[in-house]
């Protein structure tokens, strides 16, 4: 043994070759923190002093090689003084610095996934032989963070500076075959191969026949350009890299101008870049949000693990209702591999339904994701039927009939008789309260919400509905399913709206007030998508359906009328009341016309206009950071209030919730992050300008005292 230690270890093989693992004990995966840069230090040290050693072998004892950087250390040394955070980056990247220059030559043999700090470990190392099931890449532009461990200054002098930027900009993980064909790596082999075709590879790098003298050359010397091909290649890539970020997102411009800035240099003045770039990022706003958010995300996924490790998978499913939602929910459980059975009173529902189905996975075989085979596979575990055989066998059933509770109260008793007694009975009710649904059923316990987003092959989220009766189990059963599913689902409790269209509903309550004042919807949509929006409330109301927004807005306002009855009639209800109904009938706040593509396109609409020009009651000047105030005050109250109420049971969760169910923007992190980057006290004060407005600009009692004692619901 070389060395031993609880990340890393170190030992000979045969012929003075040595065996570099990382394999860190009580871990399921591998990741950089301050042990294993400390492990890799020693044993780096102690392979230095080995006086037979002739090449090292760096290998991983886990699944994956490394995953990258430990991401809840970083968020702590992301606060330190610029100059501390910088020394210790600049400590790290002395550890891979002396690791690289090692006597002898050095290959990583990449098994799996190797990401961020662990790819930047494979580029320390002369070369790269990666298994057919890895992926490797640079994914830190995705926090809002510069690679910190070498990556801008290995990367482009190992494959090239166009290749690099667009790796590290995009900060996608790279399969074997692209990784190989930009030189990320120098060979691919199956998993088994992996080992023995390393150890080759390292014994021609020490015979000779390979130069790994002149290949760790390359990344200690300049990137190899001249002056006009630097400038042409960083001109035309930082546009590139630009235009697809956009302006909202900072991390992959700086990660293509730390290139730029270190291309001419040798490796240790083009770390010091890096460092300084790798620190400018560490403190914005957006890095924060992007990180809280994966560890948000985190948290969210253990929290869902212990619901899964209660219930048993599910084998069967049935979907009741083959409209938009059903057809959509049948594909989705078909697709991720849970047979369905799929119920309408029509066939023509169920005709619909199934060509749906097939619609989205004729375009999955039309991409090469799925061979014609696989798609008669997915789409024959899909069973269209009129009455309920073959539901004895089901274990959740999603009722996803029409929104009307009598109807509702029908189909739900008349199909709790033709189910087992065991299994879970779940409403895809976007409005209806979940305890009320359950008052005519014999087991209200094995009864819950399943809510999903539309269309429910793109929306990532699904709320799980916990009504007055609902029992643990029925919960963890449907957070099974809605994982198996490829969902991530949410547990909440029941109130009207739950908890995404909760807030969603204020924030358009807030629009409709704006436009009565007078201010034009097409800015207002402009500006909360420069917000960062994915589309502005009028798009998005045209989007989700006009006519239903109309009804939820009225469940909405009949659940909590001191903040949603309004005595005035509203844009969005004339529009209602005008049948223009959004995308869906191709007329609402704008016209939407079919492309070539069938896809409908935007284009204004002179009768919207005129309408909105028509309701409103005065005219008022008002500026851009009063629009997305106007906007986001009531959409943050509420989720405070659903907070304070419990329907959500973290701040993790609502702000996970709101990105995965309105696209709230990710590097903002949610509305509870955007109250805490703003503070507490600076949102009452913005609150408090807009009191005229009414309740729903109201800050609740809990946020006035955080503002008082300067809390923050993060870290
Ligand atoms: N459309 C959305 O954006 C959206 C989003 C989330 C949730 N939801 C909810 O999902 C549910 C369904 O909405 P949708 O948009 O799919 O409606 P839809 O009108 O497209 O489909 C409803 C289907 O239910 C069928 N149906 C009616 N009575 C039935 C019965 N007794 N048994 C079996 N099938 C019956 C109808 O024939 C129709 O095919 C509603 O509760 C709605 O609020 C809709």
């Amino acid at each position: 043994m070389i060395y031993e230690g609880k990340a890393v270890s170190a030992k000979f093989l045969d012929n003075g070759i040595a065996e570099l693992c990382f394999d860190q004990q009580g871990e399921s995966v591998n990741k950089f923190d301050q042990l294993t840069l400390r492990d890799l230090d020693e044993a780096t040290k102690a392979l230095a002093q080995e006086k037979d050693l002739k090449g090292v072998l760096v290998t991983s004892g886990k699944s994956v090689f490394i995953v990258g950087a430990d991401i809840m250390e970083f968020t702590d040394m992301f606060k330190l003084p610029d100059e501390e955070l910088k020394g210790w980056v600049r400590e790290a990247n002395g550890i891979f610095n002396r690791f690289e220059d090692l006597p002898v030559p050095t290959v990583a043999a990449i098994n799996g996934i190797a990401l961020g700090g662990g790819f930047e470990m494979c580029l320390a190392c002369d070369y790269r032989v990666m298994s057919s099931k890895a992926r490797v890449g640079l994914p830190e532009v995705k926090l809002g963070i510069n690679p910190g461990f070498g990556g801008t200054v290995r990367l482009p002098r190992v494959i090239g500076p166009d290749n690099a930027m667009l790796w590290a900009a995009t900060g996608n993980d790279q399969k074997p075959d692209a990784a190989l064909k930009d030189g990320g790596v120098d060979a691919v082999v199956a998993p088994e191969k992996l080992k023995e075709a390393a150890l080759d590879l390292l014994g021609k790098a020490i015979d000779g026949t390979f130069d790994y003298k002149a290949r760790r050359q390359e990344k200690l010397e300049p990137v190899k350009l001249n002056d006009i091909e630097r400038m042409m290649s960083f001109t035309t890539g930082k546009a590139m890299v630009a235009q697809q970020a956009g302006k909202n997102m900072p991390a992959p411009l700086t990660a293509a101008k730390s290139m730029e800035k270190n291309a001419a240099l040798s490796r240790d003045e083009a770390i010091e870049v890096e460092i300084e770039h790798f620190a400018k990022l560490a403190k914005t706003p957006e890095a924060a949000a992007l990180v809280g958010l994966f560890l948000n995300q985190q948290t969210l996924g253990k929290r869902n693990k212990q619901w899964e490790n209660k219930a048993e998978p599910v084998n069967k499913a049935a979907v009741l209702g083959a409209g938009i939602m059903g057809g959509g929910i049948a594909y989705q459980s078909a697709y991720k591999g849970t047979p369905i059975l799929m119920k309408d009173i029509a066939d023509a529902g169920l005709d619909l339904g199934m060509s749906e189905a097939t619609k989205l996975l004729a375009k999955r075989v039309d991409r090469g994701r799925m061979s014609g085979l696989q798609m008669g596979e997915v789409l024959s575990s899909i069973r269209p039927t009129l009455d309920y055989t073959g539901f004895d066998k089901a274990d959740v059933v999603v009722e996803a009939v029409v929104e009307n509770v009598k109807v509702k109260h029908a189909v739900l008793s008349e199909c709790e008789q033709h189910i087992r007694e065991d299994a879970v009975l779940a409403s895809n009710t976007s409005t209806i309260s979940i305890t009320r649904l359950a008052e005519p059923l014999k087991r209200p316990e094995n009864f819950c919400g399943m809510h999903f987003f539309n269309p429910v092959h793109q929306m990532p989220l699904v709320e799980v509905i916990r009504g007055e009766k609902t029992s643990d189990e029925t919960v963890a059963r449907v957070v099974k399913y809605a994982t198996q599913m490829g969902k991530t689902p949410i547990v909440i409790n029941d109130c009207p709206g739950f908890f995404v269209n909760r807030v969603l509903f204020p924030y358009f309550a807030g629009f409709d007030m704006m436009v009565r004042d007078g201010v034009d919807f097409r800015r207002i949509d402009k500006v909360m998508e420069k917000f960062g929006m994915p589309m502005g409330p009028a798009y998005l109301m045209d989007v989700v359906g006009i006519d239903t927004g109309f009804h939820a807005a009225e469940v909405m306002a009949e659940g909590f009328p001191d903040r949603m009855k309004h005595d005035y009639t509203g844009i969005s209800e004339l529009m209602f009341k005008a049948d223009r109904y959004g995308q869906k009938n191709g007329i609402g706040f704008y016209r939407y016309e079919k492309d070539k593509k069938g896809k409908p396109r935007k284009t204004e609409d002179e009768t919207a206009l005129k309408m909105a020009a028509d309701c409103a009651e005065k005219s008022i000047e008002i500026t851009d950071e009063e629009i997305v105030a106007r906007m986001m005050i009531p959409m943050c109250t509420e989720t405070l209030r659903c907070l304070d109420e419990n329907i959500v049971s973290c701040p993790e969760d609502a702000d996970m919730g709101l990105i995965m169910g309105i696209g709230f923007p990710v590097f903002r992190g949610g509305a509870l992050r955007y109250i805490d980057q703003m503070g507490a006290k600076a949102f009452c004060e913005m609150a408090d300008k807009f009191a005229h407005l009414g309740k729903l600009y109201e800050p609740t009692e809990n946020i006035r005292k955080m503002a008082e004692n300067g809390e923050t619901f993060f870290k």
